[in-house]
């Protein structure tokens, strides 16, 4: 499928300010060149608007809801109008709340279209926190529980049906900091989660088998990646950065095991914030995996 970029500048819901330039610096990084690159045909859609990061504490558990929730409304539409056009929608955020608007939309476009959705969430953490569980009431430890229908109407609506997916339509991947509450939710939801311990103890080959297990022609394969998904050792441009990641062998493999199975319809590259980032080095590194997801390879593919 042809590919849109849609730039989403804001760092709404996380607890660092920064991420709200994650779009320029792929696009400085290179990433339409890249794809197009690979034979694709790709169109910059340039940045979506929205309100601006007020800096408030949380109120009922919530930093900025309202906000948050004109981000995702506008992202929601922006991705869906995409899909329902044919092409495949790369998000350019901006933090991880935006993830509700994105994957609603493929999830809404799954449904109109009778595909079976995959959501591989690639990220340190699991984001499944809701307003009584948060320690922080920054929305990007939510997105999660919000697809899966736990928060407020404004947001667990976004799409129009509550919940977005269902909990089993998801694998999460490099997870290594899960807050305490958040920890007993993931087990109550079933969430199936593949750790770094996981990892560690099966390597990234088994545990992407695992992942894409059941992926076939009929499915929706989206993949949200988090870029503190990474270890900060090769990705310190992120506000969230958790130690002993996936390396960078790892996370090739990854995204190569991704890309052949052939079924990626939609991503979301989220967290970069090149505040804290070193001349721009973890977007280069994101752009440089994200062309292997896809299909760049040293050799030809065998088919
Ligand atoms: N679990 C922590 C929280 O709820 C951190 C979440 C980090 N999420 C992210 N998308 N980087 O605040
Ligand atoms: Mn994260
Ligand atoms: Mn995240
Ligand atoms: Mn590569």
């Amino acid at each position: 499928n042809d590919i849109s970029l849609i730039g989403v500048p804001t760092d709404i819901g996380a607890g660092a300010r920064g991420a709200s330039m994650g779009p320029e610096a792929l696009r400085v990084a290179g990433l339409a060149t890249v794809l197009e690159g690979q034979g694709l045909s790709v169109v910059d859609r340039g940045n979506l608007n929205g309100p601006a990061n007020p800096w408030q504490p949380p109120a009922e558990g919530y930093r900025h809801l309202p906000e948050v929730v004109a981000w995702n409304e506008s992202l929601h539409d922006a991705v869906h109008a995409e899909l329902a056009l044919g092409r495949l929608p790369i998000v350019l955020g901006g933090d991880h709340c935006l993830g509700l608007g994105s994957i609603s939309a493929v999830a809404r476009h799954c449904r109109e279209t009778g595909k079976k959705l995959r959501v591989l969430w690639l990220d340190a953490h699991a984001d499944f926190n809701t307003a009584a569980l948060t320690p922080s009431g920054n929305i990007h430890g939510m997105p999660v529980a919000l697809l899966c229908g736990m928060g407020p109407p404004e947001l667990t609506g976004i799409g129009g049906t509550t919940p977005a997916i269902d909990a089993g339509a998801v694998r999460q991947i490099g997870i290594r900091s899960v807050d305490p509450g958040e920890k007993r939710l993931v087990h109550q939801a079933g969430l199936e989660v593949f750790d770094m311990r996981y990892i560690d103890e099966m390597g990234m080959r088994h545990t992407m088998e695992q992942a894409l297990k059941g992926v076939d022609e009929q499915t929706h394969l989206h993949v949200s990646f988090d870029v503190d998904f990474l270890d900060p050792e090769i990705a310190p441009g992120v506000g969230t950065t958790v130690l002993g990641g996936p390396t960078y062998r790892e996370a090739q493999l990854c995204m190569e095991m991704i890309a052949d199975t052939g079924r990626l319809a939609s991503l979301d590259v989220m967290e970069l914030n090149p505040a804290l980032d070193v001349r721009n080095r973890t977007a280069e590194l994101a752009v440089d995996l994200i062309e292997s997801l896809f299909g760049k390879s040293t050799l030809m593919r065998k088919k």
